[in-house]
């Protein structure tokens, strides 16, 4: 029988017998008795960091999942690990995804738990944590921060950080001035919590609690709110369960699973940060997951949950309207029921329960009367992305989904912001802008910068929107007709690296294609002359990172990371 509690894993002393005296002499300096130490122990990994604001309501919450694990006889000890604070981290929070989630599997599978609490919740924080408890597989049951609560200026609703995009724009345009500015920065983020409309923190979370990984209703409860904490109590109790059925994650997040994610990912209009993520998650059990099943999923999957940025409702009001629970029955039939979850219970039997749509709301719809008949994601292909390219259709202007015109380049983000605003800038409102040198390898960390800024001098006219591309990632607050991760990426010698300023490129959203309309004998000279930038300074992670990182359409992870694919989703 394979070990338990404080016997799993004895540190190496060449003596068993001494490895298990040493740890519990040790376990007696933290009061623990012999009671105690017959419990299964659950690991409380607390992401809780001064630098990390969504996750302030941390202090609170972990004590009640101590709470939970205490009430199912368990033994809660609470571990911390790297935590990542979406506006704290340069160069970009994803340089350190892999970092945080090589530092989740690590202390997992080092430490004697035989159960881990996974408290996370900023944007990078889920996908790291999971694919950490993936590949350690000891069982795992995440838990979310919960969502920030709305704040108000001057009668006006305001959520991070659509608004603080929007209101940026705003200042720029010279629409609001530095005393309305200062006003709403101190009214965006009024309480703990993740940002409070469907970005990437509000995605993963909801895709979450769809792949079986987390307790009902743990996607939205704010994390202001009572049923924050009283989830936090029910997590605990459900670890111990997890521990005692020694269900694994590669149990819970199966195929069916990760296609379950899917559909939600597309029917709320989620980030298109969490086709990167997911893809990610998956690629640590061996699961392949292809673009084009989210292009082809999209086609039959309504989208029905009317958030900003695509919708206009808040996260707060999706929990009240019923959160995930009304989203799930409405997929219902669109749904794998079979698959088992975090409860011990599959998702039919989750949801057998009498339901009926909640008609007196407009935050989730239900899928006869959806917001989009189609889902949110859209997957590209042509020769500017033989490997996929992504755009948010539910967050694009509907004019510019069929777009030919002329490209205006920045070589890199430097570029970017040495030109952008330049008054002698060559750009017209129906150019499309591009941005290269931006992903995985080129930033390096594939930065939130895809939502490239209108140009100072177009914002001041009024334009709002122009079609944009890149091989960056965007913010799952941000909207605009914006196409992202552009595989392979410029740094790697895609033909993203030979676009030059003038030239024709062609969006087409309905045949899913983006064209550089460059004949390919020019493509070849330009080739030629084209060298991959080095970076021979860079060091320790970073150096781990350019060496391993994996391209967008495969989900950013580190190669070595990564098994050998035995299931395709495709
Ligand atoms: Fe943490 Fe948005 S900055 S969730």
């Amino acid at each position: 029988m394979a070990a338990k509690g404080i016997e799993r894993g004895l540190t190496n002393y060449g003596d068993a017998g001494f490895s298990r005296f040493l740890r519990g002499a040790f376990m007696r300096q933290m009061g623990y008795d012999e009671q105690d130490l017959a419990k299964p122990i659950i690991g409380i990994f607390n992401t809780y960091s001064d630098l990390n604001p969504c996750h302030r309501g941390f202090k609170e919450l972990a004590p009640a999942v101590r709470r939970g694990v205490t009430q199912a006889g368990g033994l809660p000890v609470e571990l911390p690990t790297i935590s990542l604070g979406e506006t704290f981290l340069n160069p970009t929070s994803m340089l350190f995804r892999n970092l945080m989630a090589m530092d989740t599997e690590e202390m997992i599978r080092a430490h004697p738990l035989d159960a881990v609490v996974l408290m996370g919740g900023c944007d990078k924080t889920p996908p790291a944590q999971l694919m950490g408890a993936a590949s350690a597989g000891v069982p795992a049951i995440y838990l979310a921060a919960g969502p920030m609560l709305t704040g108000d200026f001057e009668g006006q609703r305001l959520g991070a950080c659509t608004d603080c995009r929007r209101l940026w724009g705003e200042y720029r345009g010279g629409r609001i001035d530095e005393r309305e500015l200062d006003g709403v920065q101190g009214q965006l983020m009024p309480t703990a919590g993740t940002c409070m409309v469907m970005g990437t923190a509000s995605t993963m979370a909801c895709m979450i609690e769809a792949l079986g990984m987390m307790v009902p209703g743990g996607a939205s409860a704010p994390a202001a709110f009572s049923d924050r904490l009283r989830c936090g109590v029910e997590t605990g109790r459900a670890a111990v369960a997890l521990a005692e059925k020694e269900i694994a994650p590669e149990r819970i997040m199966t195929p069916q699973a990760f296609e379950n994610a899917i559909r939600v990912l597309l029917a709320i209009g989620g980030s298109t940060n969490g086709v990167v993520h997911l893809t990610a998650m998956a690629g640590r059990l061996g699961i392949e997951i292809e673009q084009g099943i989210f292009d082809r999923l999209s086609e039959d999957t309504p989208m029905i949950v009317n958030l900003l940025p695509s919708g206009e409702h808040y996260m707060e009001d999706f929990h009240k309207a019923g959160g995930m629970r009304v989203v799930l029955h409405a997929l219902k039939d669109k749904l794998h029921l079979d698959c088992l979850t975090v409860t011990g219970q599959t998702l039919g039997e989750r949801l057998q329960e009498e339901f009926t749509h909640p008609a007196w709301q407009n935050v989730i719809l239900p899928a006869s009367a959806p917001l989009q008949e189609k889902g949110g994601l859209v997957v590209l292909r042509g020769n500017l992305c033989p490997d996929g390219a992504v755009l948010k259709r539910s967050a694009a202007s509907p004019d510019l989904m069929s777009h030919k015109a002329r490209a205006v380049v920045f070589d890199n983000l430097e570029d970017l912001a040495l030109r952008i605003d330049a008054d002698d800038l060559d750009v017209r409102a129906e150019d499309i802008l591009v941005l290269r040198n931006a992903g995985p390898i080129g930033a390096p960390g594939m930065p939130e910068s895809g939502s490239i800024p209108i140009p100072k001098k177009l914002a001041r006219e009024g334009v709002k929107d122009m079609v944009r591309i890149s091989d960056a990632r965007m913010s799952g607050t941000a909207f605009g007709t914006i196409v992202l991760h552009i595989s392979p990426e410029a740094a790697l010698g895609g033909n993203l690296a030979l676009v030059h300023s003038g030239d024709m490129i062609e969006l087409n959203v309905p045949e899913r294609r983006l064209e550089l309309l460059v004949d390919e004998a020019t493509l070849e000279t330009r080739c030629q002359a084209w060298s991959k930038p080095e970076d021979a300074t860079a060091r320790g992670y970073l150096r781990l990172h350019l060496e391993q990182v994996q391209q967008a359409h495969l989900g950013c992870d580190l190669d070595f990371l990564r098994p050998p694919t035995h299931t395709r989703l495709a």
